[in-house]
Formats: structure tokens, C-alpha cells, sequence
């Protein structure tokens, strides 16, 4: 059973989910399937993932709709707007074809154009027509969550962002947990980059675990989710066993990792 983490709106999420980023859309239901059937009882898509149909049929075929949370995201372009959040997530939704879809998200602030919180107010609408259970954002920073609850009285309930143990994001963290948003990481693993950390590798051998499942204890440690992608199905499996807590000498060697090194684009990068 994964281990649950409380949402603002008092609903939970698993701490550990089902990154879909980088999937191809021909191997997504096949990685789905794998994945419910290995316990993954959240699946993180996106519209820019562009196998939002895959994986929604591979939830309707799996039959076990109520037991699992739905992710996607608006992407955000050609247009960011409270119109366009409506069109884009009208879109997802009749890709997806499900009643309800759990989370929608936010991709990217894309603070530079200024429209994040119309943008979330069409999210709030979305949530109060039933069509989504619950809103989030991802890659946002301190001043654009708190700029979305000074003007609509509502934080995010998650705020995804990267990271893993060469980007920690303990300010971050430590704002989230101030106010009850949950930290759920992106390239957790660093897009599997981090594994050949000697450090880890070490670690791993010590605890008799692979680098993958320290690295993903590592998160839960940090009171964290995260949402892994394999296209797997051992790795699927081997990412969903939570070892046993890590000690504080292994929680500080892999703190001295820290490199502020990104897989990925930061959110300046994607005005
Ligand atoms: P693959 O999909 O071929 O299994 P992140 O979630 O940080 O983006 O990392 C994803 C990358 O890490 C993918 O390249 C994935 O490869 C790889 N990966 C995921 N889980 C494991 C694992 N348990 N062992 C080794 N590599 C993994």
C-alpha cells in the first residue's frame, strides 16, 4: 500500500505516482496497465505529453476507476487565459473520457505574461462545475503562490516542481509545508541521471536496495511525492517498494549532493 499524503481540500494522494512524461503515446497503455497492476493508484499526464486518450482508456479498461487519481495538465500555449484553460481542459477532458479527472494542474506559470491567476480562476470553475476534484499548479515559485492566494483566497493544493537530491528545493519545501501544499517532485530520479552517483550507489548497497528506491526514500523522508516515469514494468514495480527509513548519516550524505543542477527547464525558461 502506498503511503498517503493530506491535501488542503482534505483528500490525499499517493506519495509515490506514475510520471508519464516522455512515454510514447504506442507504449502508454501497455505502461499503465503495468503500473496499476504493479499498485500506482495516481497517473501524472499532461496534454503536452500527447497520450492523454492512451491513458485514460487504459484506466477505463483496467476497471478500477474509484481507485485511481487521474492527473493532466494546461499547458498553457499558444495562450495562457482564463478562456483558454476552459477550451484546453474541455479538450483533455473528451481526450481522457472519464466522468471526472482527479487533478488538473497548471503546467507552468509563465509569470512573464501576468495571467496565472485568471488562468487559475478558470481552474476554480472547473472544480466547482464537478469536473475536476481537485487544482494544482507546477514549477511555480514562492511570489506566484502567494500572489494566487492573496488574490483568490486558495493555494494550490500541490505544487509539482523538479526535484530531486541535486535540487533539493528545501525553501520551497519549507513554504509548501508553512501552508499545507504538497511537494510533489518531477525527474525525482533526475531523469535517471542521478543513479550513477557514487554516493548512491553506496547507499543503496548498504540499505540493500537499489539507487532508484533510496532516491524515492529519500523524497518520502522530505514529506514529499513524487511521480517517477519508467517504461518498465521490473522498474515500475522496484520504484513502488518503500524501503525502510534512511539514517540520518545516509539522509546527510545525500544532502551534500546537493548541485542546484535541473534536468529540465526552469520556470523562467518557459515564459
Ligand atoms: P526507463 O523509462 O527506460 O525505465 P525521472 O522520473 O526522474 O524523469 O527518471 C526517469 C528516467 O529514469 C527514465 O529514463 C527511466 O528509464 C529511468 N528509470 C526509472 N526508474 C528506474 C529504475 N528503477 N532504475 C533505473 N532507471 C530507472
Amino acid at each position: 500500500m502506498v503511503a498517503q499524503l493530506p491535501l488542503l481540500d482534505g483528500s490525499s494522494i499517493p506519495a509515490i505516482g506514475l510520471g508519464l512524461y516522455k512515454v510514447p503515446p504506442a507504449e502508454t497503455g501497455r505502461v499503465v496497465a503495468d503500473g496499476l497492476g504493479a499498485g500506482y493508484r495516481l497517473v501524472d499526464g499532461a496534454a503536452m505529453y500527447g497520450n492523454e486518450a492512451e491513458m485514460g482508456a487504459a484506466v477505463r479498461e483496467h476497471g478500477m476507476r474509484d481507485a485511481v487519481q487521474v492527473v493532466t495538465k494546461f499547458w498553457g500555449d499558444p495562450e495562457q487565459s482564463y478562456d483558454a484553460a476552459l477550451a484546453d481542459f474541455a479538450a483533455s477532458e473528451e481526450r481522457i473520457g472519464l466522468d471526472v479527472v482527479d487533478g488538473y494542474m497548471m503546467h507552468w506559470p509563465r509569470a512573464p505574461r501576468g495571467t496565472y491567476v485568471e488562468t487559475w480562476r478558470a481552474f476554480q470553475t472547473l472544480r466547482d462545475e464537478g469536473r475536476v476534484r481537485w487544482i494544482a499548479v507546477a514549477s511555480f515559485g514562492e511570489a506566484e503562490l502567494q500572489r494566487l492566494f492573496d488574490e483568490t483566497g486558495e493555494w494550490p493544493v500541490v505544487n509539482q516542481v523538479e526535484s530531486h537530491p541535486w535540487l533539493p528545493q528545501h525553501a520551497l519545501r519549507a513554504f509548501h509545508a508553512r501552508h499545507g501544499i504538497v511537494t510533489q517532485a518531477w525527474s525525482p530520479l533526475g531523469r535517471g541521471r542521478l543513479l550513477d552517483e557514487p554516493t548512491l550507489v553506496a547507499i543503496a548497497d548498504e540499505v540493500d536496495a537499489t539507487p532508484a528506491q533510496v532516491v524515492l526514500r529519500w523524497h518520502l523522508q522530505l514529506g514529499g511525492a513524487a511521480v517517477p516515469k519508467s517504461t518498465h514494468a521490473r522498474r515500475l514495480a522496484e520504484n513502488l517498494v518503500e524501503i525502510a527509513p534512511l539514517s540520518d548519516d545516509a539522509m546527510a550524505r545525500i544532502a551534500a549532493l546537493e548541485s542546484g543542477v535541473r534536468t529540465g527547464t526552469a520556470p523562467e525558461d518557459r515564459p
